[in-house]
């Protein structure tokens, strides 16, 4: 009877041992190959709103992804960036690059978005 409860406890503490094997195993892996990084949160806006004029270079808006267009602009930091952005700037930029509905910080994911793809 003693065997058969000792037998029992053994036949848990393997399985247990298995169990936290198999959660640590997978979950670690895991974490060492790197899930893919997810996209930029400027990035949906940006080809929302953006990406008209600014993947096509319209009316000299800064093209995506040209360094020498933003280095001066990178230059002036994304705070005044997300100014003039709100702001618009006369004729071509218009305020909130026609993304009426979005909030300053929404506006602000997507210029860093633009700065960070054109560094
Ligand atoms: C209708 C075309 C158009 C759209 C849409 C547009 N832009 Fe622009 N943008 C321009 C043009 C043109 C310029 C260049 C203006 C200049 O330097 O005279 C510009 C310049 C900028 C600059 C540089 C500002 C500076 O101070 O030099 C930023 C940042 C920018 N746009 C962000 C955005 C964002 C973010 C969006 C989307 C939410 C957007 N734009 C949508 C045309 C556009």
């Amino acid at each position: 009877m003693a065997a058969l409860v000792w037998r029992r406890w053994a036949v848990f503490g393997m399985a247990m041992l298995v169990c936290a094997c198999e959660q640590g195993g997978p979950a670690a892996s895991a974490a060492a190959v790197g899930e893919p990084a997810p996209p930029h949160p400027g990035k949906i806006t940006y080809e929302r709103y953006c990406f008209s004029c600014h993947a096509a270079g319209t009316a000299g808006a800064p093209l995506l992804g040209a360094k020498e267009d933003w280095a001066p602009r990178i230059a002036r930091g994304v705070d005044e960036l997300l100014r003039t952005t709100i702001e618009g700037i006369p004729p071509a930029m218009p305020p909130r690059g026609l993304c009426m509905r979005c909030d300053d910080a929404t506006l602000r994911e997507a210029v860093e978005y633009m700065v960070e793809a054109s560094k």
